[in-house]
């Protein structure tokens, strides 16, 4: 039997990762953290896998995954937008904010632009919340954004 390059070098990030491990149904989480860590998304090979070395069923780990927003089971973009949705955020106009880069970039919340080149998600508070509004593309913060605002903190491509 011949095996992708591609497969061996998976099968050896995962078991480095499950090494961590004891194997028990209680690590589910902290382990599909872990393999969102490395792979940056949850692919259903690998969930298959963690539900053999959990013994969790692969239905029990295909609902946690689903279940909390934490985990993602699409491939992200390069770069990563974060917009704010908690209380100071959003009693300061997340949510037009959200709408806004969303009709630039023409995804919804939890996509990914076709080219892969951004995704959009939001989170529950960034722990700045003096700057509110925020939002944080990789790694950079932007605050006290007003509508305005968003299309130059957005590196959108250049449109013929
Ligand atoms: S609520 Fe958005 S940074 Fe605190």
């Amino acid at each position: 039997m011949v095996v992708g390059v591609q497969n061996m070098t998976k099968d050896v990030r995962l078991d480095r990762i499950f090494s961590s491990f004891k194997g028990e149904k209680g690590e589910l989480i902290p382990v599909l953290q872990a393999v969102q860590d490395e792979y940056g998304y949850l692919t259903r090979d690998a969930m298959v896998e963690i539900a053999r070395f959990t013994g969790a069923s692969e239905s029990n780990v295909f609902g946690v995954a689903s279940f909390y927003a934490q985990f993602r089971l699409q491939p992200t973009g390069r770069n990563k937008i974060h917009v704010c949705r908690g209380t100071a955020c959003h009693v300061r106009g997340a949510p037009q904010i959200l709408e806004e880069v969303e009709r630039q970039l023409g995804i919804k919340e939890g996509e990914s632009t076709p080219d892969m080149e951004y995704s959009l998600e939001t989170v529950a508070g960034g722990g700045c919340c003096a700057l509110a509004p925020v939002v944080t593309i990789n790694d950079e913060v932007h605050g006290r954004l007003s509508l305005k605002d968003v299309a130059s903190i957005l590196p959108l491509k250049e449109t013929a």
